[in-house]
């Protein structure tokens, strides 16, 4: 059973998805619920579940190996589901090839350090592009640059406001993140199950 943790700090629609996903797989589980911001709805989706959480320090993230120790002891994949702090290159060196983030949007248009939630969708609206979607990717140490595994499309339909393309995007993210995640960890892990 290869053991998931999600790292994430917003309301956690995806990473409920995906703990309903893996509720009864025999591939995999989710784990450990990773958060920096205490008040992320994510943790009460992690305490009714219930699934251990541990809420990160900056400083001990970015400095040492204490997370990496702990990580390390308690599980083999890394899934992000709207976490916005960048991996450090020391998390990225641990599990490699074993951290994946999806991303509202094309990449690589539409990535980088600013671009979460409505930044994107307003921008992709702003642009004229008529079609937008997810990018579900392996992390890397450069936000929203890692090698593509997936992407999805949806129309931006002229007049659309961000949050009505909000809304279909996360539906997309719904309905794939949690079986391109399982289609990837069963390739990581092929000997192991
Ligand atoms: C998603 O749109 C995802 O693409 C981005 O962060 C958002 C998280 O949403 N990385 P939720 O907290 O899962 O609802």
């Amino acid at each position: 059973m290869i053991k998931i943790a999600i790292f994430a700090s917003g309301t956690g629609s995806n990473t409920k998805k995906v703990i309903e996903y893996f509720g009864n797989s025999p591939t995999a589980k989710v784990e450990l619920i990773v958060s920096n911001k205490p008040s992320a709805g994510v943790l009460q989706i992690a305490k009714d579940w219930p699934i251990d959480s541990l809420i990160i320090e900056r400083d001990q993230f970015y400095n040492g190996d204490h997370y990496i120790n702990v990580l390390k002891e308690k599980i083999d994949f890394i899934v992000l589901a709207g976490f916005l702090w960048k991996i450090p290159s020391a998390l990225i060196d641990a599990f490699p090839r074993k951290i994946i983030n999806i991303h509202p949007a094309l990449l690589p248009k539409y990535g980088g350090k600013n671009m979460f939630g409505n930044n994107v969708h307003e921008a992709v609206i702003a642009s004229g592009d008529e079609v937008s979607g997810i990018t579900i990717h392996y992390v890397d140490e450069h936000y929203d640059h890692g090698d593509i595994i997936f992407q999805a499309y949806t129309n931006v339909v002229p007049g659309e406001s961000a949050a009505m393309l909000a809304k279909k995007i996360h539906a997309l993210e719904h309905e794939h993140y949690p079986k391109v995640i399982e289609s990837i960890v069963k390739q990581s892990f092929n000997e192991a199950l």
